[in-house]
């Protein structure tokens, strides 16, 4: 049985392409298992952006802790109970502006965590979160995989940085790039990240 944490953010709703293959993904895995999948929707329900509350109240002893800092702090733990939890991360983030979507950069300004997803020792930054696989399926209109682009692709090369920073360093990248180029390279875009996550579906078995 294999819990799986499915966390969306765009917020193009049902024409999300990262959310759509995302899902298939989690779906997929599921099939084989029988297992949970949990919804996190950021796009749907975004989380609010961190506050002093939260800020201050992480480094807080608990019992001095405001009522707002309460429940900044509950909320990122929630977050970080979830991820604890899965066997299994799937993320699908869509490109804004050359980086991921604010509502998923929302989730991770909670869940980095200073002595409880990663800790910084004497030999460096350590990433405390059990390892765990993670999907990563990035949604861009052009195509940052190769070409002039590809240094520019900061959303990819960020959430890697970040998970990894966390302790989340084995990860599946799944492109849905160029959709935006033109109406074919649309369906040839469809059509690679139909084949890359059959052949990321083929390893995991
Ligand atoms: C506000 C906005 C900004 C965007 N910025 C970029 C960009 O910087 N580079 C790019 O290649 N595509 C950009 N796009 C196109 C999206 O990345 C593309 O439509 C992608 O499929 C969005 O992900 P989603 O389908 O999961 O919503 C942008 C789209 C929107 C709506």
């Amino acid at each position: 049985m294999t819990n799986i944490l499915l966390v969306t953010s765009s917020p193009r709703g049902p024409q999300s392409l990262s959310t759509r293959f995302a899902r298939d993904i989690a779906e997929s895995l599921n099939a084989r298992s029988a297992g949970t999948i949990v919804e996190r929707d950021l796009g749907a329900a975004p989380l609010p952006h961190i506050t002093a509350a939260y800020i201050d109240g992480r480094i807080a002893p608990p019992e001095t802790r405001t009522p707002e800092q309460i429940e900044a702090v509950d909320l990122a733990q929630s977050l970080v109970d979830e991820i604890q939890a899965a066997d299994v991360i799937v993320i699908g983030s869509g490109m804004i502006n050359f980086g991921p979507p604010t509502q998923l950069k929302a989730w991770f300004d909670y869940i980095t965590w200073p002595g409880v997803t990663f800790r910084y020792d004497a030999t460096g930054v350590m990433g405390l979160l059990p390892a765990k696989k993670v999907y990563l399926v990035t949604a861009t209109g052009g195509v940052f995989s190769e070409g002039r682009n590809a240094p520019l692709d900061f959303q990819t090369t960020y959430l890697v940085h970040l998970l990894g920073f966390i302790g989340l360093t084995d990860i599946e990248v799944v492109r849905v790039e160029g959709t935006l180029v033109s109406p074919d390279a649309a369906k040839a875009a469809v059509a690679s990240t139909e084949a890359q996550i059959r052949a990321a579906l083929e390893r995991a078995a």
